[in-house]
């Protein structure tokens, strides 16, 4: 785990891309394995975690909370948790790295222990907002100090008397959501957060499967109220995780974008509440198919097939959003290809990802040719069918999604797209360059 330097990169037009590639796994699945795994009591097995950057440092906070976290040399992981309230203070400060899902679900965990923890994170993570989390967390009687603004770095105290809250999520945020079931993991009672829109079930899923009570009422609107009984008895499991359909993405819309391209993606999970991306690429046009589809440890994966073809554009309902809220930057890159006018509908949140997403894709897309307009929290992108010019050197601003996304365009572009900091990439997606290039991409350390 490092603070790796930036390393530029250049992608050049490629040929065709053809293959099979396996793609790391889930980076949501992985961070709530580890966090499960660690106040379940007995042993949890993890195959197919995530070693990314932000994973890594979950792993390290898990160790810091006192959990024993052990990585075989098969790259399978085992942890001996500590039970539902037995959690340690950590003796140093949690560094999160760039991770919002990390941060934020480890407050709520330790929000309902009688302890103090600091967290700190790189420069985007102590630019994000924590609000979201400590409100809540706060009405269950945890107290905060942060820097201005409610962000990083920031001082969790927690409570050892924790009160069980109905809480209705102001914003769609599956990560929201999930710092208060954690938290209410150690809170006697029951903790329910009501949803309007629905976000990603891993945590209710997960912790049903870790022995906790669960409840999950469908609301008339489409939303939900999920229900945890606190001070569950978790016991360890086996988590088997599926391969990250928000880092398939990449190599998937490559596929598409690229001529003469055929490439399978094996194992991707395609849990309804993340698959947005795939339904909208469908709605446009795009040859992909879901082969194979079938249950793995809990989860929804399949096979996913991509040919090359044209695109066309579509209108994406601000509904669909939360299933597809990592995927907005990779989409813009296909509506950019696309016949006709994408608009995205509803992207506010993505103004406070791991950077200004909705900032950062338009700037990219107008340097490399591409006619578009931003309509309030609306995305429209006018694609001519034919490939942009590319050839523009794009700020990456610590996003690993930004720099892939724009590789990605530099693939089929006329011209060769630069990002100038490809070492952001490692915390979502290692290896990224080498599996590209292993499909038939040709990125390359740029000047
Ligand atoms: C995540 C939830 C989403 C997503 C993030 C992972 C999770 O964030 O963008 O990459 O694992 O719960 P929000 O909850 O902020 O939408």
């Amino acid at each position: 785990m490092s603070n790796a330097l930036p390393r530029p990169l250049i992608s050049r037009r490629a040929s065709s891309l053809q293959g099979h590639a396996k793609v790391p796994g889930d980076k949501s699945v992985s961070h709530r394995s580890l966090m499960f795994g660690a106040v379940a009591l007995g042993k949890t097995t993890v195959t197919g975690l995530l070693e990314g950057e932000d994973v890594l440092r979950t792993a390290e906070a898990m160790r810091a909370l006192g959990a024993e976290v052990i990585r075989h040399e098969d790259g399978t992981w085992e942890l001996h948790g500590r039970g539902i309230g037995g959690l340690a203070e950590p003796a140093d400060v949690l560094d999160m790295g760039n991770a919002g899902t990390g941060a934020r679900l480890v407050m709520g965990l330790v929000a309902s222990h009688p302890f103090s923890t600091t967290f700190t994170g790189d420069a985007s993570l102590r630019s994000r907002p924590m609000r979201r989390v400590t409100e809540p967390l706060s009405r269950m009687a945890a107290s905060f100090f942060g820097r201005s603004g409610g962000r990083l770095p920031m001082t969790v105290v927690g409570t050892g008397d924790p009160l069980p809250i109905a809480y209705e999520l102001p914003v769609a945020s599956a990560q929201v959501k999930s710092a208060i079931l954690l938290a209410g993991l150690n809170t006697p009672g029951t903790v329910t957060v009501i949803e309007q829109a629905s976000t990603r079930d891993h945590t209710e899923r997960m912790l049903t499967g870790f022995g906790a009570q669960v409840k999950v009422e469908l609301l008339a609107n489409g939303g939900r109220a999920v229900s945890l009984k606190g001070q569950p008895e978790l016991k360890g499991q086996t988590v088997i995780v599926p391969a990250d359909p928000s880092s398939a993405a990449f190599p998937a819309v490559a596929a598409l974008l690229v001529p003469g391209s055929e490439v399978v993606l094996p194992a991707v999970g395609i849990n309804p509440l993340r698959a947005g991306l795939y339904e909208t690429l469908k709605e446009m046009g795009a040859d992909l198919t879901f082969r194979d589809a079938r249950d793995q440890a809990g989860e929804a994966v399949a096979d996913l097939v991509l040919r090359h073809g044209p695109l066309k554009g579509v209108d994406v309902p601000a509904e669909r959003a939360p299933s597809m809220i990592d995927e907005y930057p990779i989409l813009a890159v296909a509506a950019a290809y696309a016949a006709g006018t994408t608009r995205m509908r509803g992207l506010g949140e993505l103004r406070v990802k791991e950077s200004d997403r909705l900032a950062a894709v338009a700037k990219g897309l107008q340097a490399c040719g591409v006619t578009l307009e931003i309509e309030g929290d609306d995305l429209i992108v006018h694609g001519t069918g034919k490939p942009p010019k590319g050839g523009a050197t794009i700020a990456v601003n610590l996003d690993h999604r930004i720099a892939m996304s724009f590789l990605v365009l530099g693939m089929a572009s006329e011209e060769a797209v630069v990002v100038d900091d490809g070492a952001a990439i490692e915390t979502s997606f290692p290896g990224f360059s080498d599996l590209m290039n292993g499909l038939g991409a040709k990125i390359g350390a740029a000047e």
